[in-house]
């Protein structure tokens, strides 16, 4: 079958990778792409929020499935789009309806599906501009660091955790009177801190059953000992160590049956990944956040342990026969590094280009901010390429990616040295 795949970073490149492995992909296309994708399959020059665009490319090419990387197009409704139109309604698409977005597209949303189905969360209250001073009062109540979540999506930026009460109010005011992130920040969601080691647990579902992928633990901080600004993901690993087979049937239990019971009961259709962010406190699992969609850098480490054909999965899925596959894991570690432009994640330079690709033999090179221009291959983004490597022990694995990244070069290349140090 030909294979539509939405999105441009490493994340797509990386479901590229391993659905072209598979011998049911006959065609397969990506929009927009990067270079990496441009290499196994036909780049397509569509924005993933363009949907009728995308529609006449699926009834040109012929498209049977669809498999959407982000979540924007996910929220503004591709799936319900797609079942909307006779044309195209037959067509099978990976991610759910607009309604179940909604999990990561608002995070009151989110806390509310929790608190509803009894999932373990810090405890919050919402706010809008019209109750601020209600706001100030309650930050009054808790005790420092103090969390401040923008409801909707602020690409990454919308989690504010501060220290000072004063400041907190201020940035308060600041994301609902002054509109700090735009109509994101319309409502704001302030949460309990919660102290521990954060990983997350990649989820796949069919509206009536789920199948549970490795975990994964990603680095986040531009600088290393996890310092600096928040970064789309500057490297992860998988499997995490500290993730027992206790602590994760405790995940199953308690956060994954409830939540995929949960959208059956709230009647929200759910045909894709569900991406959950955690953070173990002593020995208890509680949810941070819900993503629609895989993570990016952690598909990089997850897809590549995957031994199941990937397009099966997927086929299953859409047919609502999950439940028949199985899933097989590699039982090596894998971990990824992120090559960076420098500055990123302020302002950086782009159109860089990046030398010795074809020299990377133990690794593999998933490309993400990189596009081909004259036969090169150029950066055209701030996370630019993920270098990732198996190994018997994620040890053994970082040293790997480490020497194949010597062999890299661009201008002002940035990465961080320490990916796995807290572990
Ligand atoms: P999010 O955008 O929801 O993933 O939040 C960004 C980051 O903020 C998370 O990866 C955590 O590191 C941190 N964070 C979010 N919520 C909390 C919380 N309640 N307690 C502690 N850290 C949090
Ligand atoms: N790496 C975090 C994310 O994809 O949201």
């Amino acid at each position: 079958m030909n294979i539509l795949i939405i999105g441009s970073g490493g994340r797509e490149h990386t479901f590229a990778w391993k659905v072209k492995q598979s011998t049911r992909c006959t065609g397969l296309f990506v929009a927009p792409g990067n270079s990496g994708t441009e290499a196994i399959a036909t780049n397509l020059n569509i924005a993933v929020t363009d949907f009728e665009a995308i529609k006449n490319a699926v009834i040109q090419n012929n498209i049977e499935l669809v498999v959407v990387g982000p979540e924007d197009p996910l929220v503004q409704g591709i799936h319900d789009f797609f079942l909307q139109d006779e044309e195209i309604k037959h067509v099978a698409v990976i991610g759910p309806q607009k309604a179940a977005a909604e999990l990561e597209g608002s995070k009151e949303f989110a806390k509310e599906f929790m608190m509803r189905h009894n999932i373990p969360t810090a405890a919050y209250e919402s706010f809008t501009k019209e109750n601020v001073e209600d706001g100030y009062k309650f930050l009054e109540t808790l005790k420092p660091p103090y969390v401040l979540k923008a409801d909707g999506l602020a690409a990454g930026k919308g989690v504010l955790i501060l220290n000072d009460l004063e400041e907190a109010k201020s940035e308060l005011k600041s994301m609902l009177v002054d509109a700090k992130f735009g109509e994101a920040s319309t409502k704001v969601v302030i949460e309990e801190f919660l102290d521990g080691i954060e990983l997350s647990c990649f989820v796949l579902t069919d509206g009536k059953d789920y199948k549970i992928l490795p975990t994964a633990k990603d680095y986040k901080r531009i600088g290393e000992g996890d310092t600096g600004l928040n970064t789309g993901g500057m490297g992860a690993i998988s499997p995490v160590p500290f993730a027992t087979k206790a602590f994760l049937d405790r995940i199953e239990n308690e956060v994954v049956k409830p939540t995929v019971e949960g959208l059956k009961k709230d009647n929200l259709p759910y045909v894709g990944f569900i991406f959950i962010g955690l953070i173990k406190v002593g020995d208890d699992p509680k949810v941070i956040e819900y993503n629609v969609r895989m993570g990016d850098p952690e598909t990089e480490v997850v897809l590549p342990r995957l031994k199941t054909d990937l397009v099966e999965v997927f086929q299953a899925m859409a047919n609502q026969t999950l439940s028949e596959v199985s899933i097989n894991i590699d039982e090596r570690a894998a971990t990824t590094v992120m090559l960076v432009s420098g500055g990123y994640p302020e302002t950086y330079e782009k159109g860089k280009e990046i030398i010795g690709v074809e020299k990377i033999t133990d690794s593999i090179a998933f490309h993400a901010g990189a596009i081909e221009k004259d036969g090169k291959v150029i950066t055209s983004g701030g996370r630019v390429m993920a270098i990732t490597s198996y190994g018997n022990t994620y040890q053994e694995a970082i040293k790997k990616s480490y020497q194949s990244i010597e062999r890299l070069h661009f201008d002002k290349m940035n990465y961080r040295k320490d990916i796995g140090f807290d572990l």
